[in-house]
C-alpha cells in the first residue's frame, strides 16, 4: 500500500479533494456547478505570446533539451522586469533561476536546503505547498498564524524563542493566498531584520505580484537592503499574464539558495520546452498592457462578487489583491465547519468554493472564492446562494438531527 511509504504517511488526505468529488458526481448528473473552486486562470493567454510560441515550434531545433536552469534569455528578461518594477538589480547568470511553475520551484528549494527534522516557519492558513513542499522534504513546520503584521512579528518572536531546534527557514507569501493579505515594505523591513539576526533563510512567494487592486502595487523583499543575503522570491507568469498551464515561473535573489536550487533542478529536469521559454521571455519583454487587461477583469469580478453576495445576505470583505475572496461563513452555518458548509453549498447551490481547513487549521471558519468564472456566473452563483440562505431554516434542520442522531449512537 502508497500510504505505508514513510513520505506519503506524511502527507493528509486531501481537503478539497472531498469537495471535487461531489462536485464531479454532480456534474456527472448533469448539474450545471459554478466553479470558484481552484485559483486557476481561465481567460485567454494573451495573443502575442501565443503568436509567439507558434513562431518558435515551427523552428526544427527547438525540440531538443533545454536549459535546466531556463535559457538565457528568459533569465534575462526576469532581471529586466525585477529591475523596472522593483528597482531591483539581478544577476541573471547567479541570481535568477527558470522554473516549471513557481510550485515546482518552491518544493526544490525546500528539498535543497532541508535536513530531516529541520524546523521551517510557515504562515498558517497557506497555499499547501508552503507547508508541504517542507514536509516532503524531511522538515518539522511551526505554524504562524497569518493575521495583522503586528501579530505576526510577535508570533514570529515567539516561535523563534520556543523551537528547538532553531528554525532554519521562514515562509512569506503577499500578496497572500488564501486571505488575500498584503505586505509593506516596512514589514518586510522589520523580517529581514529579524531574520538576519537570528541566521533564518526567507523564502518569499510573490505569485500575486501584479494582481492587485488597492494601493501601491506589491512590494518585493528583495527591495530591503541586506535581503539578497537571506532571501528568495518566487514569481510566476500564470497569473500575471494567464499561462497557468505553460508552467513558467523563477525563483530568484540570494545567490546560495538559487545555486542550491539550480543543482537539484540539474538532476531532475531539461527544463521547459524551448518555445515556451521564447514565448514567456516575450511575456515579459513585449507589451505590458495586458497585465492590465487581465488585472481590469479580476478587479470587476471582485466587485461583482462581493456586491452580489453582499445583496444576496452573505456581505463579504473586499479582497486588496489576489484573485481570491476570503470569506468568513455566514454566522447561522458557522458550527458546521468550513468543508461541511462546502459540501452544503456546493449540493444546496449548484457553487463550489474551497474549504479554508485546506489551508490550514487556521483557515477553519472560511471559505476561499476563487474569481475564476465570468460575472453573469457570479450573479447566477449569487442569486443560487440567496435561495439557499432563505431556505437554510429548513437545509440546517436537515442537518441537526443527523449529528445529533451520530451523537447518540456512541
Ligand atoms: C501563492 C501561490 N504560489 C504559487 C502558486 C503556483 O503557481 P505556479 O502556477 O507558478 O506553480 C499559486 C497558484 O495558485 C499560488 O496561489
Amino acid at each position: 500500500m502508497t500510504s505505508d511509504f514513510h513520505r506519503i504517511k506524511r502527507l493528509p488526505p486531501y481537503v478539497f479533494e472531498q469537495v471535487n468529488k461531489l462536485k464531479a458526481e454532480a456534474r456527472a448528473r448533469g448539474d450545471d456547478i459554478i466553479d470558484f473552486g481552484m485559483g486557476n486562470p481561465d481567460m485567454p493567454t494573451p495573443e502575442h505570446i501565443v503568436a509567439k510560441l507558434v513562431e518558435t515550434i515551427r523552428d526544427p531545433r527547438t525540440n531538443r533539451y533545454s536549459a535546466s536552469k531556463g535559457i538565457q534569455g528568459l533569465r534575462k528578461a526576469q532581471a529586466a522586469y525585477y529591475a523596472r518594477r522593483f528597482g531591483v538589480k539581478l544577476n541573471p547568470d547567479t541570481q535568477v533561476v527558470a522554473t516549471l511553475g513557481s510550485k515546482e520551484g518552491f518544493a526544490n528549494v525546500a528539498q535543497a536546503i532541508t535536513a530531516p527534522g529541520d524546523v521551517i516557519l510557515v504562515p498558517n492558513p497557506t497555499y499547501p505547498i508552503h507547508e508541504f513542499g517542507f514536509i516532503m522534504s524531511g522538515g518539522v513546520i511551526r505554524h504562524l498564524p497569518a493575521g495583522t503584521d503586528s501579530q505576526f512579528m510577535t508570533s514570529l518572536d515567539k516561535a523563534m524563542r520556543h523551537s528547538v531546534p532553531k528554525p532554519s527557514a521562514l515562509v512569506l507569501n503577499y500578496p497572500a493566498n488564501p486571505t488575500a493579505n498584503v505586505a509593506s515594505l516596512d514589514f518586510y523591513r522589520d523580517v529581514v531584520g529579524f531574520a538576519k539576526k537570528h541566521e533564518l533563510l526567507v523564502l518569499s512567494d510573490l505569485a500575486y505580484a501584479e494582481i492587485y487592486f488597492e494601493g501601491e502595487p506589491p512590494p518585493s523583499i528583495l527591495q530591503i537592503p541586506g535581503a539578497m543575503d537571506i532571501a528568495v522570491e518566487f514569481t510566476t507568469l500564470s497569473k500575471t499574464y494567464a499561462m497557468p498551464g505553460w508552467r513558467v515561473g523563477f525563483a530568484v535573489g540570494n545567490e546560495r539558495l538559487i545555486h542550491a536550487l539550480t543543482r537539484v533542478k540539474s538532476y531532475l529536469d531539461y527544463g521547459a520546452f524551448t518555445p515556451i521559454q521564447v514565448a514567456a521571455a516575450a511575456a515579459l519583454n513585449g507589451p505590458q498592457d495586458c497585465i492590465d487587461d487581465i488585472r481590469a477583469i479580476y478587479r470587476r469580478r471582485r466587485d461583482c462578487l462581493v456586491d452580489a453576495l453582499t445583496r444576496a445576505g452573505w456581505p463579504i470583505p473586499s479582497p486588496p489583491a489576489t484573485m481570491f475572496a476570503w470569506a468568513p461563513i455566514p454566522d447561522m452555518f458557522a458550527h458546521l465547519g468550513s468543508l461541511e458548509f462546502s459540501k452544503l453549498l456546493l449540493e444546496k447551490a449548484g457553487v463550489a468554493v474551497s474549504p479554508g481547513v485546506g489551508f490550514g487549521e487556521y483557515g477553519e471558519g472560511y471559505v476561499r472564492i476563487a474569481l475564476v468564472e465570468n460575472e453573469q456566473r457570479i450573479r447566477q452563483a449569487a442569486r443560487n446562494i440567496r435561495r439557499f440562505l432563505s431556505e437554510s431554516a429548513k437545509t440546517l434542520h436537515n442537518v441537526i438531527p443527523i449529528a445529533s442522531k451520530a451523537n447518540r449512537s456512541f
